[in-house]
């Protein structure tokens, strides 16, 4: 996904983003203060471009081991085909999304870790927004709604992917039982986000 040419989920999570975190004041996003976001599993980096790319106030922590998983584990058991990626397909993986986000400079933050051990290095309350994409069997999402909650800030925006895709099954169920199916809004391709941290501005 080229950041001119993308997918309905990532046009639907940038327009909510900017709705819920007031950004729709002028066309280009642009705005003074500096957004913290953290996107759990990047995979080939298309999203992080396209949200790198429209968002210029964006300083974007993306989060993926990028190696091989073991296969006891509970990703690779899930069956995702990206966990059975060996070390030369996730070199190459690397170095394409090296390129792809190169223009955002110091903007683009990649952390190889598992998600459970970055955000043991991140703050409470600091994130504006949390987009989790990772790990998506039951066990996998339940985990990062639990360790990544409590980092996205009062009025900023817990969300993800994969609410009822029926090629991901879990995920629906894993986010209903985390949050609450009263308390979350679904989106275009998959998207879901959590009412609990958002206050919508009135301005945007
Ligand atoms: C569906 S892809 C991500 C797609 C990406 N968000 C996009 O929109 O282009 C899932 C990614 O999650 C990563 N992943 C799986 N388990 C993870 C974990 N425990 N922590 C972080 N990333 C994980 C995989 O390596 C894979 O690249």
């Amino acid at each position: 996904m080229d950041s001119r040419i993308c997918r309905v989920y990532a046009i639907d999570l940038l327009y909510n983003l900017a709705s819920r975190l007031g950004l729709g004041k002028r066309p280009d996003f642009r705005v003074d203060e500096t957004l913290l976001g953290v996107e759990i599993g990047v995979d080939r980096g298309w999203l992080s471009e396209y949200l790198l790319h429209n968002l210029p106030a964006l300083n974007l922590m993306m989060v993926d081991p990028m190696m091989p998983f073991d296969p006891s584990s509970r990703y690779h058991q899930g069956g995702d085909s990206r966990s059975r990626r060996d070390d030369r397909k996730w070199n190459r993986v690397r170095a394409e999304v090296r390129n792809r986000i190169s223009f955002a400079g110091s903007r683009a933050k990649q952390i190889f870790q598992f998600s459970a051990d970055a955000a043991g290095e991140v703050a409470d309350g600091v994130c504006d927004f949390v987009f989790i994409d990772g790990d998506h069997t039951y066990g996998g999402v339940c985990e990062d709604i639990a360790m990544w909650k409590p980092k996205v800030r009062p009025g900023g925006v817990l969300c993800g992917h994969d609410y009822g895709n029926p090629r991901c099954p879990d995920v629906e169920r894993a986010v209903n039982d985390s949050l609450g199916k009263a308390n979350l809004d679904v989106g275009m391709g998959y998207t879901w986000y959590w009412r609990g941290a958002t206050i919508y501005s009135e301005a945007a």
